[in-house]
């Protein structure tokens, strides 16, 4: 899938939108070239303008404590980090050791890395083992089991606290026939749709579903 493809909205007015946002740093600036550069699928980062949201939302919320599920090279997790106050905390989890590895070399270079925790196994697995109440859960991982990350999370949350889930518009495919989605996309589609349907079906959430980028959806207790 080429980056093009992930964007939902006109590429121009995307940068438009981004030179009049806040930005994360120039080490998240590196993580980007670097990925594109080196790592495979690179469009899977969340990139300038939803970092500026994210960083929004964490003041505005006032969020100290993050569960992020999907780390990859980095980039999310530090442009959320940055955004954090000096004592709070990011935990974030991946599968993968060498993409894992890239984030780390990328960190140490930032002040904000001391309050990045990282977790190297499957979310199923991992968020389970996990203390405490989140102010924010950003899924980013795995499509298929999004519903069951939403399960895993939505009762962990502190009272101000939210969910979003990444990818929620998945290219658009959301909204086509089966027939019309790409073979490869079909199960992350199912996955994306079945969580999006359960949450909207739910009285007791605030919602609101954005078509930045790929898609976020954000969600809260009433
Ligand atoms: C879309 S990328 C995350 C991008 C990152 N949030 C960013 O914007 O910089 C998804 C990541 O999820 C990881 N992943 C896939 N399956 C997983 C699982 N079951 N548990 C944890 N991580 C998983 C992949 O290894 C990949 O690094």
């Amino acid at each position: 899938m080429s980056s093009n493809e992930m964007m939902l909205v006109d590429e121009k007015i995307n940068q438009y939108c981004i030179e009049h946002s806040s930005q994360p740093s120039s080490i998240c600036d590196e993580i980007e070239s670097y990925t594109k550069a080196n790592v495979y699928s690179p469009q899977m980062l969340i990139g300038k303008l939803e970092s500026s949201l994210l960083g929004f939302l964490i003041h505005t919320a006032k969020v100290k404590r993050i569960l992020e599920v999907g780390t990859y090279t980095g980039y999310s997790a530090l442009a959320m980090a940055e955004q954090l106050p000096q004592d709070g905390e990011l935990i974030t989890i991946d599968i993968n050791s060498e993409t894992n590895k890239i984030a780390r070399s990328f960190w140490e270079k930032s002040p904000h890395s001391s309050k990045i925790t990282s977790i190297m196994g499957k979310a199923l697995d991992e968020i389970p083992k996990l203390q405490g109440q989140f102010d924010l859960v950003f899924l980013d991982a795995d499509k298929r089991n999004y519903t069951n990350y939403f399960n895993l999370t939505i009762d962990r949350l502190s009272p101000n606290g939210m969910i979003i889930i990444d990818n929620c518009l998945w290219s658009g495919n959301v909204i086509k026939e089966e027939k019309d989605i790409p073979e490869k996309a079909r199960k992350s589609t199912v996955g994306i749709k079945e969580v999006n349907d359960l949450v909207a079906s739910r009285d007791d959430l605030y919602l609101s579903m954005l078509p930045i980028r790929d898609g976020m959806f954000l969600i809260r207790k009433k």
